[in-house]
Parts: structure tokens; sequence; C-alpha cells
């Protein structure tokens, strides 16, 4: 849709500020939430919640609100998105007060992984218990083998590993896998199980979802069991997914449907309350994945989702 001269001013004029500037570069990063961006604009938080209704209004920014968080990022549909993505090709990447920025909203985010890193040391001792906490782990473990039955494997990615099951699960499935987290505590009991039961086909090491270090087209199936919702920037992970598949390899999402129990956020580091079907397609058809299908399972307080997508 063509843009009107007064919407397009609206949007310019919500951008002319230099705080809108700078809260509109700090989106270069992905999603971020108004407390992120307070504690690095060090700005109150009515006066950030003001700029971000602002930007909103004009079309610049989307919202989603989650439980009591509000997710904020740069508008990637609707008429103003290629405004937006103009109006950021000239902020540059060299103005000091950007750069300082920046630094600040890396030193927030490590602050916010410090959190969630020492949620997993702690508690990897005790993560077979609490996976299946919520989770028909069964019932999601034979739908897996279930739907990827009439697949050739030869290599399979499993993201945010933790102990190691789903590779335990797929290890007589597929010629090799390698199962990457972050956390060395859930490493290092991963590398014990797949040792106790004599899996010599899957390897584990430390690695990052947004940063695989894996060839380009390397992959024929990728999964991702319980792990998105303690992302940061999901679309991030799945777009990395996108290039090392192959083509017509496949990614399976298992994960919480949207949900509103809050205190997952504070007692599990879970920073994102489920995700609905939307929200995935979206992420694929931005990342060159073709949406297939999405089975759902009810649990006692969590309804689970498997969604599954391929590589065109
Ligand atoms: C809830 S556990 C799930 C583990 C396993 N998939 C399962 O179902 O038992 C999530 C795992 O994701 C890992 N993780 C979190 N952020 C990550 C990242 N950026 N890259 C890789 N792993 C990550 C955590 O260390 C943790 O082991």
């Amino acid at each position: 849709m063509e843009l009107t001269l007064d919407n397009i001013l609206i949007a310019l004029k919500a951008a002319g500020e230099e705080t809108r500037l700078r809260v509109l570069a700090l989106f270069r990063s992905g999603e971020l939430t108004v407390t992120e961006l307070v504690s690095v604009l060090r700005q109150s938080q009515p006066r950030i919640s003001r700029h971000l209704r602002l930007l909103c209004e004009a079309g610049l920014l989307e919202r989603h609100r989650e439980g009591t968080w509000i997710f904020y990022r740069l508008a990637d549909s609707g008429d103003k998105a290629n405004l937006v993505k103009s109006i950021m090709e000239y902020i540059p990447y060299s103005d000091q007060i950007l750069q300082h920025d920046q630094e600040r909203l890396v030193d927030v985010k490590k602050e916010r992984d410090k959190k969630a890193a020492k949620y997993f040391q702690e508690n990897a001792v005790n993560w077979d218990k609490i996976r299946s906490l919520y989770v028909a782990e069964k019932q999601v473990e034979e739908y897996l083998l279930d739907v990827t039955s009439d697949m050739e494997i030869n290599d399979l990615l499993d993201v945010g590993t933790g102990t190691g099951r789903i590779l335990e699960l797929f290890s007589s499935r597929v010629k090799h896998g390698i199962g990457i987290d972050l956390s060395r505590e859930m490493l290092a009991i991963a590398r014990s199980h797949l040792e106790q039961q004599k899996i010599s086909n899957m390897q584990v090491r430390q690695g990052d979802m947004y940063d695989l270090a894996l060839k380009d087209n390397s992959m024929d199936l990728v999964i991702f069991h319980q792990v998105l919702h303690f992302a940061d920037d999901p679309h991030a992970a799945i777009k990395e997914t996108s290039r090392i598949l192959r083509k017509n390899g496949q990614v399976i999402i298992v994960d919480f449907l949207p949900h509103k129990i809050e205190k997952l956020r504070e007692e599990h580091a879970h920073r994102r309350l489920g995700f609905s079907q939307e929200e995935v397609k979206e992420w694929c058809s931005v990342t060159g994945l073709k949406y297939k299908l999405m089975e759902i399972m009810q649990g006692s307080e969590l309804d689970i989702a498997i969604w599954v997508a391929s590589k065109n």
C-alpha cells in the first residue's frame, strides 16, 4: 500500500527526536522490553514508555504483550516496514552515542544471560525431573519419531540439547548427530548419558543457537525441544537454522502454546510465555522455510505444540 503524505510525516516526526532515534537504533539487535531500554538509556520508565508509544503509533515499532511483559520490535510488516528499514540505513553505526548505547545493551543482555546460565548450572543435575514436569514427554517423543519416520537422516542437530535426551532418542535413527548447548554443566551430563548408553554416533559440544559454527546446508534435521522459550530472539535462531539446513531438510520445534504462568519467568528463567501458530508461521515465511504442520498435545497446566517446517 502506498503511504500518504500525512503518514510519512507522522513517522518522520516520531523518528526525528534524539532519544527515539537512539531507541530505534537499539532495535537493530532484535526484540526488547521497556525494562531493557530503561537500563540502557538510563531514563525513567514513563519517558521510555512514552517514546515507545509514539513510535508504535507512527507504525515504526510493533508490540506484543505476553503476561506482564511487552516486547517491542521494528515493524516488519504493514505499510511502514520499508520506511523504517530506510530510516535504519541512515542511522550511523559509528556515532559515539549510539556505540555507547550498543555497548550498554550488550552488558544488559549479558547480565540477563548470566541469570539464565546460572539457572541451568544450578539445575543441570535435576533437569531430567524438571523437564517432565509440564510435558507429556513420552507422547512427544513418540510423535517426533513418527513424524520423521520416512526421512533419511544423515545429520541431526539438537539445539539446546541439555542433558541430551533427544540425541538418545534419535541415536538409532540417524547416522550422525550433534547436540549443542551453552551450558557446560548440561553438556557434562549429556556426555555421561551418551557414554553410559554406549551411543557413539552422537556428540555434544558447546555452542550458541544464534551462531552455530556449522557449514551452510549441512543438516537434515534440526530439533528445538523446549529451548526457544529461553531465547532472546527466537526468530534469529530460526534464521541461523535455515542457513545450515539442507534442501528439503526439516526443523521441528517443540514448545509451549501461549500461556499465562508468569512464575516460569522468575523460577525457571523462561523469557517467552509460549508461542502462537501465527508467530511460528511468520518466522518460517521470513527465513525461507515452508511451514508444514502443527500438532497440539494438551497437558494438565500447559499445552505443547510441535511445529514442523522444511527448507525449500
Ligand atoms: C529447557 S532446556 C531443554 C533441554 C533439552 N532440549 C530437553 O528437552 O531436555 C534448554 C537448554 O537450552 C540451552 N540454551 C539456552 N540458550 C541457549 C543458546 N543461546 N544456545 C544454545 N543453547 C542454549 C540451555 O543451556 C538449556 O540446556
